[in-house]
Parts: structure tokens; sequence; C-alpha cells
């Protein structure tokens, strides 16, 4: 390629990304942080040499059905792509490539946080200081689930499922069990596979999903699953969205077959379902997992890595096809 590669970047990114974006291409910047409409994505496609996309981006088989002459790359700034579809693009030639690794400690901490905060009412406790009807210290006022001791389920031990259950071990002495077809190595990791999803959730009192979002894991976590659920556990969701069946999940929390949720996706983001809106026993973040500075930096550096291998004709080091 003897012009500087054309790259259109779908999102805001820190500062320092788009500097460096900047400096290695002729990069089309999203300062205005406004969504493409699936009309500047598919001219996107066609026109364009590279795309930094992510997880609001939707590119369906229509969209990637770009022909020869346009993008060669699409670098998602995220680890997962649920959003590509990546059959669609290999069959249209387009390399996508995806950010691993940068962001694991920070999910886990995210999701250990949302542990703490369904299990001790930390929302329902923060809204009710500021709505001013606190009266005081009460014996037993706002009682909740205790963390210590208690056995974690991790459905899908990747490298976050796994660093969750390193925190969760040695952090709060927590049994760790796990469900994970074809584990890789644990590494001395202090953890419990189970045979099934069954298995792991009537053993758990917190289940905690890290598992992609594929047609496979869609609803992993329907009405069924949910009533085998201990009652009174705790599920937490920092993965996908559609891998909780929403509207079972309300049902079981308002029916107080739950102690509590913590979700930070949904199945229709930024859409929540409103029977959660309304629940004092769910914990509701807006998408935050790999939300620190040091996470998104390190993504959209890992992401120019993937497109200044491609555009060198080397193999981008995190290609998902
Ligand atoms: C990820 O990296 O997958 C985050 O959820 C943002 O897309």
């Amino acid at each position: 390629m003897n012009h500087r590669p054309r790259v259109v970047v779908t999102r805001q990114l820190p500062d320092v990304v788009e500097a460096r974006l900047a400096e290695l291409f002729d990069a089309q910047l999203n300062t205005g942080d406004i969504p493409l409409p699936s009309s500047a994505l598919g001219h996107a496609l066609r026109h364009a040499d590279g795309l930094v996309v992510t997880v609001t981006d939707r590119l369906d088989a229509e969209a990637l059905d770009v022909g020869p002459d346009g993008a060669g790359i699409v670098a998602n700034f995220g680890v997962g792509y649920n959003h590509i579809d990546v059959a669609a693009a290999t069959a249209n030639g387009i390399v996508v490539t995806n950010t691993p690794g940068v962001l694991t400690d920070d999910t886990a901490d995210l999701a250990i946080m949302l542990m703490l905060m369904a299990g001790r009412r930390a929302g329902e406790g923060e809204r009710h200081v500021r709505s001013g009807a606190w009266t005081g210290w009460r014996p037993t006022h706002m009682m909740g689930t205790r963390l210590t001791g208690a056995t974690l389920g991790i459905v899908g031990m990747g490298r976050i499922g796994r660093a969750v259950a390193q925190r969760a071990r040695a952090g709060f002495g927590m049994r760790v069990v796990f469900w994970q077809p074809n584990p890789a190595d644990l590494g001395g990791l202090d953890a419990t596979p189970c045979e099934s999803l069954d298995e792991l959730i009537a053993v758990s009192d917190i289940v905690s999903i890290h598992c992609p979002a594929t047609p496979q894991t869609r609803h992993l976590i329907d009405a069924r699953a949910l009533a085998l659920m201990r009652p009174r556990a705790i599920l937490v969701n920092t993965a996908r969205g559609d891998v909780v069946d929403e509207t079972a999940l309300a049902a079981a929390l308002r029916a107080g077959r739950l102690a509590g949720a913590g979700l930070d996706v949904y199945e229709h983001e930024p859409g929540i379902h409103p029977e959660l809106l309304d629940l004092e026993n769910v914990v509701l973040l807006p998408h935050l997992g790999s939300a620190t500075l040091q996470s998104r930096v390190a993504m959209g550096m890992r992401a120019i890595d993937n497109l200044v291998a491609f555009f060198a004709g080397k193999e981008p080091p995190d290609r998902v096809t």
C-alpha cells in the first residue's frame, strides 16, 4: 500500500490512542462520539482500508458484503466480538481482530465488586441514604449475604473467569467451582470442574458468567436454570447480556427466589428490562467492565498493533478468523 491506510474509527477513544492512530494512518476519528448510523458504517466498510469498531457497532452479513475493494481489516476495540458476523467477514476476505488479555483484571475486579454490591445490598443502601429515608443504625437493617467462605460457580473459565477465581480464592477464601468444556491449564488455581451447568448451579451460592455470547450460550441462564439456583443465591453477569434471559431473571428476583443479581451487560443495550429497573435487589451498571483508563488505552494500542501488522502484510496478533 503506497498511501497511508485510511482507517475509520467509529467511537471516540482515549486521547493518546487517537493521537497514535492519527500519526500512523489517514484516520477518520469520531470526536463527537455519535454512533455511526448503519449507512455510514456501510460506507466505511466499502471505502476505508480498515476500521476500528466496538460493541455498539453491528456488523452483520449485509453490512460486511462489501466486495473486493472494501476494507481489509476490522479491528474490534474489545475482547467480545459477538456484534460482528465473523463468518460473513471471512467470506468477504475481511480480517477481524480483538483485544484479549488487556482488560482481564479490570473486568474481574468489576465482577467481584458486583458480588459484593449485590451480596451487601450496596446499591439499595446508597439509594436509601440519598433518599433521606435512613433513620439510623438498627440490628436488623439491610442484612445481606456474606461472600467469605461462599461457593462461587464460574460459567466460562477463560482468562477473565480464571482471574475472578483467583481473586475469590485469595481475597475471600471462597470455594470455586467452574463449568467449561475443555478448560485451559489452570496453572495451579484451586478450582473444581463441574460436569454440567446444572451441577454448577446446584452447588453455588454465587454464579458468575464469563463465557462469550454465541448461539449456544444464548439464554444459557433461563427460567429453568434460575429455578435450579440455590434459594437466596446471587447471579453476576459481566460477560454479555444475551447469556441471561432477562425476563426470567426479573421474575426470579421479584419472587425473592434469588437474593440478588449484579449486572453490567444487558440483552438489548442500552435498553434495560423495565422490571429490572424497578427492583431493589439488582445492581445495574452501564457496561463498565473494562472502563479504566489503563484498560481502554491498552485496548486501543492493541487494536493499533493489529492494524499495523495487517497493513505491513503480517499476521495480526489477535486475529479471530
Ligand atoms: C469487551 O471488551 O468485550 C467489552 O465488553 C467491551 O466491548
